[in-house]
């Protein structure tokens, strides 16, 4: 390989180990894969960190919860993390644990600096407490004024905590987004990052007394550190920092955090400004990717709707799970995961594109040339068109990977496979075999497919190494590494024994693998009960008084951004209801809806508004969704 053109750190987020990883989590940690082994492939010296986010109350309460330590639970399940990337291949250089001894005594040893800098302080929290989930919240997390985790009423309560003085740097925060474009993408996350700073910043609590599994505070064992602190440190902790600095110093700042949109203001605002309290450099990028939907929403645990890698994996393998993910979705914004987009892009663009080219090129040159690849003999402008497009590839690929591209860097890869294909359909070699006075011709032809196989399979080798070998198998190319520059040259081959394998992508049959697959997932859904709040008795339903109302006018609350304020008409009575519904819907949208109101609950005044009842909405974690009816208002719902 050609000198090193120097270090690219790259990063995954570190996942909780609060169940197993479902598809939507393998997709961060592919398009981090194939990003390292494409920059390894140009020549970078590569550093691909991953790992686990281990503390907290989530995972002490889980592992209550099935009678273990929360040790041997999080031991358990990152095992099968551990596991799962094995099984696809990520080629990470390191796998940090937030349990782990180096990572433990780094932390603290961060949190000494950050106090002795005088950025940490002891001081009291005041906030909305919710008991059974032993949970602070702020005034504007509340949903309709109670805990957004569980819905029960919270109190007022204090505690004794400590602070990191978050707001010391907002004004170099503002100036990080405002004169580094590049350092937070895409544009639309940046903006929304400058107008949350803009909002004004508070010190931040980073300490916690109500449980214990995490990190102590070293100057304070009642108190462990905030799980946020703690994670985002795994980034220079697992370089070395601050003890052993020798990865540190090589490779940070980081070039690359990749990380799901929910979680760039966490990268973006607090990890920057712990990093400036410590006067390090701040890592160079951070991309926010969006989220994989269901249809029906969020995939989610709870409610028994994720897509689990591993049955994918095991029914098509890993290489049409990583390009079906790197193919069919662009970075940076959500896109809906269904079976049968995945299937089509198998069947489509590697069974039928792909294979086809593999297994047609393969056959034709045992036929036409006793299974060896001849050399060029003619051109002509079929052949010159196939060449430039050949060649011309993996400068297009390097254009799209360095935006992050993999969707197009693929398409950019396929124009090539399917020039490759109609080349053979123009050239129709059956035909030129038939004829003793063209068999320059049907060499030059034999000659150039194996040419463009060999650089199909230099080109896919970052995203699907497995397939890139299974080519280079077949083509006879066993002997040589794949070297990227090999790419930009045609006309390498001559004498290599061409042995026709197995189908590298069979064709499905998509209505009956849409059936199966969708009997396995109605099997396991059916198993999965709703995590639902305690049991309550009838007596206790029978005391709620559901009335049909119309809405017939809402605003926004002008004094709290979450909150809607509608006036409800529920036949001869109107009244005004608060609900915390403005990131859900416009008020414009909610006039005119029949909707289902609780109309005997206590009035409570929200932020100076009066609110009398609680219109019902329909809740999947992520988005409300209206629950409407056609009948009269004011009638009664049983
Ligand atoms: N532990 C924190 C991260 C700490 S990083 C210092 C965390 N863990 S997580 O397991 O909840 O999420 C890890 C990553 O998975 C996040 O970037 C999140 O966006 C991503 N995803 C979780 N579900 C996802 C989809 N359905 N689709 C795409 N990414 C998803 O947050």
């Amino acid at each position: 390989m050609s000198e090193s053109k120097g270090k690219f750190y790259i990063t995954t987020p570190i996942y909780y180990p609060s169940s197993n990883l479902h598809i939507g989590h393998t997709y961060c940690t592919v398009m981090a894969d194939a990003m390292a082994r494409f920059k390894r492939l140009c020549g970078y010296d590569v550093r691909f960190l991953t790992g686990t986010d281990e503390h907290g109350q989530k995972i002490q309460t889980i592992a209550q919860e099935k009678g273990v330590t929360p040790q041997e639970y999080v031991d358990e399940v990152v095992a099968g993390i551990k596991e799962l990337w094995k099984t696809m291949e990520i080629s990470y250089d390191d796998f940090i644990r937030t349990t782990e001894e180096r990572h433990v005594k780094r932390v603290q040893a961060i949190f000494m600096k950050m106090y002795e800098k005088g950025d940490i302080y002891k001081g009291e929290y005041e906030g909305m407490y919710c008991t059974p989930c032993e949970s602070f919240w702020t005034e504007s997390q509340l949903v309709d004024g109670c805990c957004p985790d569980c819905g029960r009423p919270v109190q007022k309560a204090k505690e004794e905590a400590y602070f990191f003085r978050l707001s010391k740097y907002q004004d170099r925060l503002l100036d990080l987004f405002e004169n580094n474009p590049e350092f937070l993408q895409p544009e639309s996350r940046r903006n929304e990052m400058i107008s949350f700073v803009k909002q004004g910043l508070e010190d931040l609590c980073i300490s916690r007394s109500t449980f214990d599994w995490g990190i102590p505070v070293p100057i304070d064992e009642k108190h462990v550190i905030y799980v946020w602190l703690d994670a985002l440190s795994n980034y220079i902790t697992a370089l070395g920092y601050p003890d052993e600095p020798e990865l540190y110093d090589k490779y940070w700042p980081a070039d690359f955090h990749l990380v799901g949109k929910e979680i760039v203001r966490f990268h973006t605002v607090i990890w920057p400004a712990m990093l400036m309290s410590m006067d390090l450099p701040l890592p160079k990028h951070v991309l926010g990717h969006g989220w994989l939907l269901l249809e029906g929403g969020k995939m989610s645990k709870s409610k028994g709707n994720v897509v689990d890698p591993v049955k994918l994996i095991e029914r098509y393998g890993i290489d049409a799970l990583k390009y079906f993910l790197l193919r069919e979705y662009t970075f940076g914004q959500d896109g809906v995961y269904t079976n049968e987009v995945m299937l089509k892009r198998i069947n489509f663009d590697l069974a039928n594109d792909l294979g086809n080219l593999v297994s047609r090129t393969a056959s034709m040159i045992e036929k036409y040339c006793g299974g060896y690849v001849p050399e060029a003999a003619t051109e002509d402008d079929t052949d010159r068109d196939l060449k430039r497009i050949a060649t011309g590839a993996a400068s297009k690929v390097e254009d799209q990977m360095d935006k992050f591209a993999f969707n197009m860097a693929l398409e950019e890869i396929w124009v090539l496979v399917r020039r490759a294909n109609k080349y053979i359909d123009e050239e129709m070699p059956w035909v030129l075999a038939k004829d003793e006075s063209r068999k320059a011709e049907l060499d030059t032809c034999m000659h150039n497919l194996a040419e463009s196989l060999r650089i199909v399979s230099i080109l896919i080798s970052p995203f699907m190494n497995e397939t890139a070998q299974k080519i280079r198998k077949q083509m006879g190319l066993w002997y040589a590494d794949i070297v990227w520059e090999d790419a930009f040259t045609f006309d390498m081959m001559n004498g290599e024994q061409v042995k026709k394998g197995e189908n590298i992508f069979p064709r499905l049959d998509i209505e009956k693998e849409l059936e199966e697959l969708e009997a396995m997932n109605g099997h396991k859904e059916e198993n999965i009960p709703l995590e639902l709040k305690p049991e309550i008795e009838f007596d206790d339903f029978d005391k709620i008084d559901f009335r049909v109302g119309t809405i017939e006018s809402a605003e926004k609350h002008p004094k709290a951004d979450k909150l809607l304020v509608f006036q409800v008409k529920m036949g001869t009575e109107k009244r005004q209801i608060i609900s915390g519904v403005a990131e859900h819907f416009t008020p414009e949208e909610m006039v005119g809806k029949k909707v289902i109101v609780v109309a005997n609950l206590k009035p409570r005044k929200l932020r100076g508004l009066e609110s009398k009842g609680m219109i019902i909405f329909a809740d999947n974690g992520e988005k409300l969704a209206l629950v409407s009816t056609d009948a009269e208002d004011g009638n009664s719902v049983s």
